[in-house]
C-alpha cells in the first residue's frame, strides 16, 4: 500500500499570491500530478488546503483534486474554515467522508488504516486534544485493534525547536498519550503545519511533520527568532507499507536532471 502525503498548499483566490510572494496553485497542481505518477492507493492532505478559508479557494481545490486517481482523505488546518471546508469539498467524488458535524475527522480503511484527526480550534492557530477528541479517537482505534494505523493531525503534538511555530502546536499531548498507550497498532503520527519535514517520537512511536507545498518556514532554532519563510522546493511524503513495515520517503516536487545510470 502506498500513501501519498501532501500538506499545506494554502490555495488562494484567483489573482492572489500566498503572503504576496507565491502562486500556490501551480505548485499544488504539479505536486498532485507527481503524486499521481506513483499510483498511490490513497492521498492524504494534512491541512491548510486554503490560506483564507474562502469558497473561491475551495472551488480551486475541488478543480485540482477531482481528477486525482485515488481516494482523498483531507483534514483542515488552522487557515481553513471548518464549515467552508465541509461545504467546499462535499462535491469531491473521491473524498473519504468527513464526520457530518463538529470536527472534520475521517477514516480510510485499507492494509494500513488512516485516521484523519481534526484537532484545529476554529478561529485560532494552535490545536488541542480535548477529552472529547480523545474519546472519539479511543473508540475509533478500538474498532480495529489489529490493523496498523496512521493518525494524521494538522498541528503536531511536539515542539520542533522553531519557537515561532511551536507557540501554535497542538496541546493536550498528555491526554493523547494516555489514549495511545491502549492502542499499539497506532504506529505512526503524521502532521503538517510546520512547513518543514521533522521527525521525532511521541508516546514511543515515530511522529513527523510533512513538508509544505507553500513556502517553507525558516529553520531558525534560536528562541525568539523572527518568523520568516523561504521559497524552497516543495516536497511530498510517500508512506510505503510492505506488509510488515511502514517506510516514509521524502520526494521533492519538480523535474530534475536524470535518470542517470547509477551502477
Ligand atoms: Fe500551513
Amino acid at each position: 500500500m502506498l500513501i501519498a502525503h501532501l500538506s499545506d498548499p494554502h490555495l488562494c483566490p484567483p489573482g492572489q499570491l500566498y503572503q504576496s510572494v507565491l502562486d500556490t496553485t501551480p505548485r499544488f497542481a504539479e505536486a498532485l500530478a507527481q503524486a499521481a505518477s506513483f499510483s498511490p492507493d490513497l492521498l492524504i492532505l494534512s491541512g491548510d488546503l486554503t490560506e483564507h478559508g474562502d469558497a473561491e479557494s475551495y472551488a480551486r481545490a475541488l478543480d485540482l483534486l477531482a481528477a486525482f486517481p485515488a481516494p482523498i482523505l483531507a483534514i483542515p488546518g488552522n487557515h481553513d474554515d471548518r464549515e467552508a471546508f465541509r461545504a467546499g469539498l462535499s462535491g469531491l467524488p473521491n473524498l473519504v467522508p468527513l464526520t457530518p458535524s463538529g470536527p472534520l475527522h475521517a477514516i480510510a480503511d485499507g492494509p494500513v488504516r488512516v485516521i484523519g484527526f481534526d484537532v484545529t480550534v476554529p478561529g485560532d492557530h494552535h490545536g488541542i486534544v480535548t477529552p472529547d477528541h480523545a474519546a472519539w479517537l479511543d473508540a475509533t482505534l478500538s474498532a480495529a485493534p489489529d490493523r496498523p494505523t496512521l493518525v494524521m493531525m494538522h498541528q503536531p503534538l511536539y515542539p520542533t525547536g522553531i519557537g515561532f511555530v511551536d507557540a501554535f502546536r497542538c496541546f493536550g499531548e498528555d491526554t493523547l498519550a494516555e489514549t495511545l498507550v491502549r492502542h499499539p497498532q497506532a504506529i505512526r503520527l503524521v502532521a503538517g503545519h510546520v512547513h518543514r519535514f521533522t521527525l521525532t517520537t511521541f508516546a514511543g512511536r515515530p511522529a513527523l511533520t510533512a513538508p509544505a507545498i507553500a513556502t517553507s518556514l525558516a529553520l531558525r532554532l534560536d528562541p525568539g527568532a523572527k518568523a520568516a519563510s523561504f521559497t524552497e522546493p516543495p516536497a511530498m511524503l510517500l508512506h510505503h507499507w510492505d506488509g510488515e513495515r511502514l517506510t516514509t520517503h521524502l520526494q521533492p516536487v519538480g523535474a530534475f536532471p536524470g535518470p542517470h545510470d547509477f551502477f
